[in-house]
């Protein structure tokens, strides 16, 4: 399979059985939203420059508004989120030395290797349970001693929310000092960090404090169509718009997007609240239907995971009704987002009801 979440238009994916009807409502992930009339019209707008030659206002301005809202020095714009956390992880760790990484998260599983395939650096995957946790002994044992055996331990990473659970505050910050006690640096893959903030009603700067480095999606619950926000000191911020360079993301006219960016930050935060209280009538309504299950205290911002013996026809009657989902083994992930509006809900509900009480 080319993707975790391949496409439902036929003449991109063949292999797709459902008839053809046009997607309306797309629970397959918060990516696949689309920038709206106003954000449209700000991109339209936008005064450009050549990035690479740090000329771009909007990528300037971006990058500063960023860097304020999560309490760091400075910030780095690039095109993805995969982007981000690989120039972050190779401006940590030189050739031979190992990033610990909780083995669900994203670093882990979703980007390719890229950070040992292109960086030479090891990745320590860490067992995590059902919220995405892992502990602070588990931490503790997995940093390598000084012994030419073993490559460096270098950095921690770790990711808020994980598969839409946030991480509490106080175990982030208990993970982050054990790993500075052990010379450790530390990096945040907050795709969806503000997902975090917005439901404990934290200021994003409170969730990173002490972290080094922490990279952003705009590109999912934020609406805007594509790129990230790396931050952290000047100094590392400096060394991964090198790396960017050297991977291929520098720029040129990418004001367009950055004011995107800069729309998605100003203007689509405080609305996440409204996808998680989506998620939670969702849930409510599907509670208690014979035949489908899933974890409700894992149902904590825009995410929950489905389980059912009839994943397949329940998600084959859906896409009749242009309703998107991807069954991906034995979990599948139902995101809400921007495009799902309270009408849309009700649509969601009432077909996902109906299926079940037809079987
Ligand atoms: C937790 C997490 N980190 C990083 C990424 C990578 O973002 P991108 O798709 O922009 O490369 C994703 C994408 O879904 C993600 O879910």
């Amino acid at each position: 399979m080319a993707s975790h979440y391949p496409s439902l238009d036929p003449s991109i994916n063949p292999s797709t059985t459902s008839p053809v009807v046009p997607i309306t409502i797309d629970l397959r992930s918060d990516t696949v939203t689309r920038p709206s009339q106003a954000m449209r019209q700000v991109m339209a707008a936008a005064q450009v420059g050549d990035d690479v030659y740090g000329d771009d206002p909007n990528v300037n301005a971006l990058e500063h508004e960023a860097a304020e809202l999560l309490g760091k020095q400075a910030g780095l714009f690039l095109p993805s989120g995969t982007m981000s956390n690989l120039a972050s992880v190779l401006a940590h760790c030189q050739r031979g030395e190992e990033a610990l990484v909780g083995e669900q998260y994203h670093i882990h599983c979703d980007e390719a290797a890229g950070v040992t395939v292109l960086g030479s650096v090891a990745m320590h995957a860490l067992t995590t349970d059902l919220y995405g946790r892992f502990d602070l002994e588990q931490l503790s044992v997995a940093v390598k001693p000084n012994d030419y055996h073993q490559p460096i331990t270098r950095l921690l990473c770790l990711e808020n929310t994980v598969s839409g659970c946030i991480q509490e505050q106080s175990h982030i910050d208990a993970l982050v000092e054990r790993a500075q006690y052990h010379g450790l640096s530390t990096h945040m893959d907050g795709a969806r960090l503000m997902n975090a903030a917005v439901a404990q009603n934290l200021p994003p700067a409170r969730l990173v404090q002490s972290i080094d480095t922490v990279s952003v999606c705009l590109s999912k619950g934020l609406g805007a169509p594509l790129g990230s926000v790396l931050v952290g000191s000047q100094v590392i911020v400096e060394r991964a718009r090198r790396l960017r360079k050297m991977l291929g993301g520098g720029m040129r006219q990418a004001g367009i997007i950055a004011a995107a960016g800069r729309y998605a930050l100003q203007h689509n935060l405080d609305r996440l609240v409204q996808d998680h209280r989506r998620t939670q009538e969702l849930a409510s309504a599907l509670e208690g239907i014979k035949g489908l299950h899933f974890d409700r205290s894992r149902v904590q911002t825009n995410m929950l995971f489905l389980q059912s013996i009839q994943m397949s026809a329940l998600a084959d009657h859906l896409a009749l009704q242009g309703i998107a989902l991807t069954v991906t083994g034995h979990n599948t992930r139902v995101v809400l987002h921007m495009d799902i509006d309270d009408e849309a809900l009700k649509q969601i509900i009432a077909s996902i009801q109906g299926f079940f009480n037809a079987h």
